[in-house]
């Protein structure tokens, strides 16, 4: 949850820390620090309550000039967000100081051992017991790794841990255990990092740490070692994310420019899995598993949040093209029941980050039953694409903002895609009707543009029902999960009350809440349920609900039902997913900047859920 950055050998070290920070703060934004190494053998820690725009305006009035530090964005889960409970965490002289992002679960029984060793503390966090810890077996004797390497093992929970000290200059040491943690190396410079973007303005080349991985940072290179000291190899990587596609480029929100930036993101993910030549579809992705797929006899996603909701959909998917039963999980649920899983059941983590704990706490359980794993991830060099026999790669390039957008559509044309492979490996399908389920597929980016020119029109819906309090989105079969992923959007980032229903289910209970201050957003785009759709749209207006209608251009039906319509190119039932979801993004989007919300920001929130 929290963001880390370190970097070791690089001038004006403050300056690029706020800039790494600047990036990496939608994993964590209520409190924020920087510790840097200066000239004179000392170390300068500069801390912040409050957004990092607090931190910076400190740098900037005495800037501490060195080569060597780290950095820190709090997502607070030990202490309130106070400047003392922000990282860096230092030792009793304020030699040493540690930044963490994680949990470590046995923090009270150290601290009291530390406590009756005489130390006094200064924070509430768990963090502040490593930097004590650490410095007392530096005290003893003991070179700056080795005491990392020892305190880490008496550590329980997770955490990815880096430590800088004024006595060993130039040098950073980082150990990892389930929370992610990246290298840098670039020309007499090294970089640590939560996560790839912030490295990327430094360096293409990185080196993701496993578990037990403890590292030296020098300006020379790095040295990784497991958590005794034996050496150990971590393959360079090559990222090929562009660094200007973590930057604004204009726009007031990253929210509205990974909105925009769907069409493209979802036909990169789609066009590298089609053979131009023949027009046929193929994951080569999931070649890796080999029989193993053809034995499988159950899918089951596991995800959290919006990735889950792309589960659902998939559900549709493969049970429809397939005939597989399919089930979704939570993955934080599916954890504690018996699932049965082995190795004729198929799971499939959805992931945009690729390190949320829940999600792979999931996947690590179910592999030692011996079930094969073929993970959705976004992000390249995650926990999940390391850790999964086989990963499809969806190519939204980074997400920055909290609210994820361009992920899930991505996630949306992946999984169809999983489907229709499937269906053909499994004789479900011809290699012909793939083929033809292709042609629209390949126009859909269309279709989303087409939604994306309805953005004023929806500023305008959204200023009319920007001071509700509560909303009630619908939607039936494969659209059932965009009315789930509608409300979601509009909770996190404006904080009203929504949910989500299937539109049949809404008699059943919440039509108890319907009346004329209750805006209902209905998905009622051309398909098998649409005439179901529209009776529950009598129903609402029968209440003096007010209808808010997603439909096809020019659906004169709709248009006279509804109060106000978002208006979208019609296309294939099966795809309407990735067009129907743009107009409840933007009204999310439309709503929370008409009531001032921090859009990028979301209170509470953080991008990477790296606790469980
Ligand atoms: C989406 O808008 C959310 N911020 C959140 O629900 C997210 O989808 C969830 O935490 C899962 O993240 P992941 O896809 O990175 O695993």
């Amino acid at each position: 949850m929290c963001g880390i950055i370190g970097i070791v050998g690089l001038e004006g070290v403050s300056k690029l820390l706020i800039e790494g920070l600047k990036t990496l703060e939608y994993r964590g934004y209520d409190s924020a620090g920087i510790a840097v190494q200066d000239g004179s053998g000392s170390l300068v820690v500069v801390r912040r309550a409050g957004k990092l725009a607090e931190l910076e305006g400190a740098v900037l009035e005495a800037e501490p000039f060195g080569r060597t530090g780290l950095g820190h964005s709090r997502w607070a889960t030990h202490g309130p967000p106070t400047q003392h409970n922000a990282h860096p965490m230092v030792d009793t002289e304020g030699r040493l100081a540690v930044v963490h992002n994680g949990i470590i679960e046995n923090h009270e029984e150290l601290r009291a051992e530390l406590v009756a060793a005489g130390v006094e503390f200064r924070s509430e966090t768990d963090t502040e017991v490593f930097a004590h810890m650490v410095s007392a077996v530096v005290a003893g004797g003991a070179s700056l790794p080795t005491a990392v390497r020892q305190c880490a093992e008496r550590l329980d929970g997770s955490y990815a841990l880096a430590v800088v000290s004024a006595d060993e200059p130039d040098t950073i040491v980082v150990v990892r255990h389930q929370s992610p943690l990246v290298l840098g190396v670039a020309k007499g410079a090294t970089m640590l990092a939560s996560d790839i973007p912030a490295l990327l303005v430094h360096t293409r080349q990185v080196i993701p740490l496993e578990d037990g991985d403890v590292a030296v940072l020098r300006p020379e290179g790095v040295e990784i070692t497991d958590i005794s000291g034996q050496a150990v190899n971590r393959a360079v990587k090559q990222i090929n994310w562009d660094p200007v596609a973590v930057q604004k480029g204009g726009y007031r929100h990253f929210m509205l420019k990974e909105i925009d930036e769907q069409p493209a993101a979802v036909s990169a993910t789609m066009l590298s899995r089609l053979d131009d030549s023949t027009g046929s579809i193929h994951l080569g992705d999931l070649d890796v598993l080999g029989d193993r797929l053809a034995k499988v006899e159950r899918l089951t996603f596991v995800a959290c949040g919006t990735s889950w909701h792309a589960g659902l959909a998939g559900k549709f998917y493969i049970e429809n093209l397939v005939g597989m039963p399919v089930d979704v999980d939570y993955a934080s649920e599916f954890r504690y029941r018996n699932t049965g899983a082995g190795p004729h059941h198929l799971i499939v983590p959805i992931t945009q980050s690729g390190e949320t704990l829940d999600t792979l706490a999931a996947l690590r359980d179910v592999r030692s039953a011996g079930a094969p794993i073929a993970a959705v991830v976004n992000v390249p060099e995650s926990s999940a694409t390391r850790e999964a026999d086989a990963t499809i790669l969806t190519l939204a390039g980074p997400e920055i903002g909290v609210a994820s957008t361009k992920a899930f559509t991505t996630q949306l044309v992946a999984l169809y895609m999983l489907a229709l492979d499937l269906a053909v490996r499994r004789g479900t399908m011809t290699h012909a009707e793939a083929e033809q389920r292709i042609i629209p597929l390949r126009r859909v980016r269309y279709a989303m543009e087409g939604a994306l020119r309805g953005a004023s029109h929806i500023a305008e819906v959204a200023q009319k029902y920007a001071h509700a309090q509560d909303f009630l989105f619908l939607g039936r079969g494969v659209n059932y999960p965009i009315a789930l992923e509608g409300a979601l959007k509009l909770k996190e980032i404006s904080y009203i009350h929504a949910e989500g229903y299937p539109a049949g289910e809404m008699k059943h209970g919440p039509i108890a809440l319907i009346d004329e201050n209750l805006p209902v957003v209905v998905i009622a785009t051309p398909g098998r349920v649409y005439e179901k759709v529209l009776s529950n749209i009598e129903e609402v207006r029968a209440r003096d609900g007010k209808v808010i209608a997603v439909c096809a251009e020019g659906d004169e039906r709709v248009a006279a039902l509804a109060n106000d319509v978002m208006e979208v190119p019609a296309v294939d039932e099966d795809l309407s997913p990735l067009v129907n979801v743009i107009p409840l993004q933007l009204l999310a989007y439309h709503v929370a900047e008409r009531r001032g919300c921090d859009i990028d920001q979301p209170r509470n929130l953080a991008k990477s859920v790296t606790v469980e």
